[in-house]
């Protein structure tokens, strides 16, 4: 929204949101997120044209576009827990909206949903207005799903690969179309139905995350082989039918995205008896829960078969880097094996505060040993004493640190676990770590 108010200043951007807390840190110089170059658009609008306000009463009346941009979290109980999308928060807004509107609007989902959402979330605007009867009032429901990713939010909105926007009434998407036109090449701005729009950011990225399990599964192999899956991904990537992106071999993708929208694809799937389908699409997920506990299997093994009391310096708690966001990260897991494996984890992350890992571990269940779990403010604090350095972020400054340093702070033998292979590996070899990474051979 505030890449909207920046490229069309003669557009009013009201933000509305129940939660003060969050709208007064959006008011504020230290906003709720942390996404590069996101302050200095905020800055540039904020009081121009971009508002943040608690009043959703009012922003509804006023506005003539309205993007619904509502969690749809996945639900933990009742029919499909743990698998389909939880549409509460969608339908109630569909419900405020019909309560406060008294003239047609433009009703946009931009949250993720599953196919048909905007079918259900016209009935529940017909269905529940105050105002019904006035001459000539609609609301036209559209569908624009969003593609960029954390860390590049808002070059990905700069310069997007496209625009996707459905809707069965021309005139409606026609105004959407205008919007993004200031900006945006005509030619990458995609028209299509509605259930296509909902659908393709299902499938986006399910392919996408196919993408890293496929890779992840070869690197399997490679360590088995004496293959290297840096060499292996650049090889098939120079296809330009395959493409070098999303070719890099991790500990498994993370995310508040790929995993929820899969299982969302896999039980809609369930839901119309196409079980090989279902499977198939599961099979993504299953490979990246492999993906995460062979890794932490390999530290442990590594260390004599134990980690109990051992100190392990872990760098990088966020899902990517240039995020603070620790949804769904790859973290979560192998940190929380090796504690219960009795490792004394030592986390270093750029951007990422312990109490949100804590809050993420009770999200998943997992009440964390104090004792067991310190964020440290450097990474010196972090390797002091330690038996290994694990990273599980590929933030840049990691590469710019001094090993040789650490590594006479370590304990010997010391170890160096890349999950991201993001590290000069002969360098550390040289200065006396015994390096394992993703994919490597031995
Ligand atoms: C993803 C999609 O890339 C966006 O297009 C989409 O709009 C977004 O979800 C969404 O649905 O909102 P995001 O989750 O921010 O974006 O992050 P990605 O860059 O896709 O990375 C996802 C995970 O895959 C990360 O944990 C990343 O480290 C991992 N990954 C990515 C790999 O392990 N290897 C790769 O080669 C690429």
């Amino acid at each position: 929204m505030a890449t909207i108010a920046y490229k069309c200043p003669e557009i009013t951007v009201n933000i509305v949101d129940l939660n003060e807390a969050r709208i007064a840190a959006w008011n504020s110089d230290a906003l709720p997120i942390y996404e590069p170059g996101l302050k200095e658009v905020v800055d540039a609008c904020r009081g121009r044209n971009l508002f943040f306000s608690t009043d959703v009463q009012a922003g509804i009346a006023d506005a003539d576009i309205i993007f619904a941009s509502v969690n749809t979290p996945t639900k933990t109980q009742g029919v499909g827990a743990g698998r389909a999308a939880d549409l509460k928060f969608i339908e109630s807004v569909g419900r405020t909206i019909a309560q406060h509107a008294n003239r047609s609007k433009i009703v946009i989902e931009k949250s993720t949903v599953p196919v048909k959402t905007a079918a259900a979330l016209e009935r529940v605007l017909t269905a529940n207005e105050l105002h019904s009867g006035t001459v000539g009032k609609r609301f036209y429901i559209l569908s624009n799903p969003e593609f960029l990713a954390e860390g590049t939010a808002m070059a990905d909105l700069d310069n997007p690969d496209r625009v996707l926007i459905g809707g069965q009434v021309e005139q409606a998407v026609q105004v959407l179309v205008d919007i993004y036109a200031h900006w945006v090449p005509r030619e990458r701005i995609l028209t299509t139905n509605l259930w296509s729009s909902e659908l393709s950011k299902l499938v986006a990225n399910a392919m996408l995350a196919q993408r890293v399990s496929s890779i992840n599964s070869i690197s399997r192999l490679c360590e088995r082989t004496g293959a290297d899956v840096s060499e292996v991904s650049r090889a098939i990537g120079t296809d330009s039918r395959i493409g070098r992106k999303f070719l890099n071999a991790s500990i498994g993708f993370g995310g508040s995205c790929f995993q929820k929208d899969i299982l969302n694809l896999v039980y809609i799937c369930e839901q119309f008896g196409l079980d090989e389908v279902a499977q198939y699409w599961q099979k993504v997920v299953d490979m990246n829960e492999y993906q995460k506990k062979t890794f932490t299997g390999r530290i442990i093994h590594a260390l004599f078969n134990t980690v109990s009391r051992k100190k392990i310096a872990v760098f990088g708690f966020a899902f990517k880097k240039d995020t603070g966001d620790v949804r769904e990260t790859p973290a979560l897991t192998v940190c929380d094996m090796l504690m219960q494996d009795g490792a004394m984890v030592h986390v270093y992350d750029p951007k990422v505060k312990r109490e949100d890992a804590v809050t993420e571990f009770k999200y998943h269940g997992v009440e964390v040993d104090d004792k067991l779990f310190t964020f440290t403010s450097t990474p010196e604090e972090a390797v002091e004493g330690a038996h290994a350095i694990v990273i599980l972020t590929e933030w840049d400054e990691f590469k710019t640190y001094k090993y040789d340093v650490f590594y006479s702070k370590m304990m010997k033998p010391a170890f160096l676990f890349d999950g991201r292979n993001l590290l000069d590996h002969v360098g550390l070899q040289k200065v006396g770590f015994e390096v394992h990474a993703i994919g490597k051979p031995k």
